[in-house]
């Protein structure tokens, strides 16, 4: 059974500043996911506010959203069959150090510092949350 959902991806600015913007993407379309919609983008505090509205308070938030905001963001609109759990496991887990060599993150992923969470890309984790983050980055 196919199930066509559609997912936020970006490519965060470390990404973008060390030239990955096209590695991830040929791995992306590698993979058979088709490109929707694909804009680079300045992400103020209020977008990244409302992006990581679920990680308010934690020890690591005001590091992420300042890394957010240290330099643009591809944001891209993914459609494919199981494309939001299918995106997450082309990404690796979290942290690059430990995720799985042959993901994004696991190859190509640096060691984070205490202050930047430099893990190259995004990927929506729900249907709920691709909905309302593709509402946010593609208004
Ligand atoms: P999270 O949504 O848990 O991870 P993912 O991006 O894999 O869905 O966290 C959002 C971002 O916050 C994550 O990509 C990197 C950063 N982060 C940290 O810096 N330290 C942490 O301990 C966690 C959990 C996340
Ligand atoms: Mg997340």
């Amino acid at each position: 059974m196919t199930t066509i959902e559609e997912t936020l991806v970006l490519v965060k600015p470390d990404g973008v500043a060390r030239g990955l913007t096209g590695e991830i993407l040929r791995r992306i379309e590698a993979k058979g996911y088709s490109l929707v919609d694909i804009r680079l983008v300045e992400a103020d505090r209020d977008l990244l506010a409302a992006h990581y509205a679920e990680h308010e308070g934690k020890p690591f938030y005001a590091p992420l959203i300042e890394f957010m905001e240290s330099g643009p963001t591809v944001a891209i609109r993914l459609a494919g069959n199981r494309v939001i759990e299918g995106f997450r496991s082309l990404a690796g887990t979290t942290d690059p150090t430990t995720a799985a060599p042959g993901t994004i993150r696991g190859d190509l992923g640096r060691d984070w510092g205490a202050k930047v969470q430099q893990n190259l890309v995004h990927g929506s984790d729900s249907t709920e949350s691709a909905e309302r983050e593709l509402a946010l980055w593609f208004r």
